[in-house]
């Protein structure tokens, strides 16, 4: 076995101190050896900053943007997120994602005094976190992006209070209203500005929209008034019109959830700059 590259040897070849001065060569030789470790330090030190200043977290998958199929890739990198949101990314201060919760919906059906006005309140929406995503559309150039989910079942409740007339009987009151949604099926489109802070680039939504249907809707109330016939004939009306019913509350469930997703994504580009999700070279 060769001696270790160690003390006894260097202390032989470069022995010099106070009491026995290096010779002018022997000193040069040590000053351009050590610069040399230096510029190799340097060398290995910035290559291992630069490799990781880009090195995605666990919960992103980078996507190139020359790839051809960039929008397969940008597919499987937001189900990757959804993944890994389903179980919290507590670096991203995220723990808990059940339920979504919206404060206010808003549903009117017919006007004049005795149109009906139905207000839902600490509505709270389980199973979004199932979500797929099953298709994107991008262009990198102008920002844009469009994704497209599908969640299996969303179950939810809510506490209503109700004005005016519905099927010609008096439906003003209150209680709590379920949900089971089946087949849900959202598009959300959104365009991004880039800024740019310490060197990265920081995505913020400019502009937001988002549309979504349902297959299937059961929905119902339970009143706090207790009369059993008009409300068996309320919760008739209302499972045989869900559709029609889901389209008037549309905008106002569309208003709600497009703050709470821009301010979702507004977090999400704010913790990860855009280097980390694409490698633009
Ligand atoms: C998500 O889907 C699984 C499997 O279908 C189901 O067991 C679970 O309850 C769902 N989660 C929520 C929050 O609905």
């Amino acid at each position: 076995m060769p001696p270790p590259f160690g003390e006894g040897h260097r202390d032989v070849t470069f022995q010099c101190d106070s009491k026995t001065p290096c010779s002018p060569l022997f000193q040069v030789s040590k000053q351009i050896s050590r610069l040399l470790h230096v510029a190799a330090f340097v060398v290995i030190f910035v290559h291992i900053v630069s490799a990781e200043k880009y090195q995605a977290p666990y919960f992103i998958h980078q996507c190139q943007r020359s790839d051809p199929d960039i929008n397969q890739c940008l597919q499987f990198a937001a189900n990757t997120l959804v993944r890994h949101f389903r179980s919290g990314i507590p670096e991203l201060e995220v723990t808990e994602v059940e339920p979504i919760q919206i404060e206010e919906i808003h549903l009117a059906l017919g006007s004049g005094p005795d149109g009906y006005r139905a207000i839902f309140r600490d509505v709270e929406a389980f199973g979004v976190s199932n979500m797929t995503v099953t298709g994107v559309r991008s262009n990198l150039n102008s920002m844009e992006f469009q994704f497209q989910f599908f969640i299996p079942h969303i179950r939810a409740r809510a506490q209503y209070r109700s004005s005016g007339v519905l099927i010609m009987v008096q439906a003003s009151g209150g209680g709590d209203y379920w949900g089971e949604y089946e087949g849900v099926r959202a598009k959300v489109y959104f365009k991004a500005r880039k800024e740019e802070a310490n060197d990265l680039t920081y995505l913020q939504v400019d502009d937001i929209k988002m549309d979504f249907s349902v297959k299937d809707i059961k929905m119902g109330i339970k009143s706090q008034q207790d009369n059993a016939i008009i409300e068996a004939a309320l919760n008739l009306f209302i499972n045989t019109n869900g559709q029609e019913l889901l389209k008037e509350m549309k905008p106002s469930i569309k208003k709600h959830l497009l703050v709470t997703m821009r301010t979702f994504i507004n977090n999400l580009f704010g913790r990860v700059p855009y280097e980390y999700w694409i490698i633009d070279e």
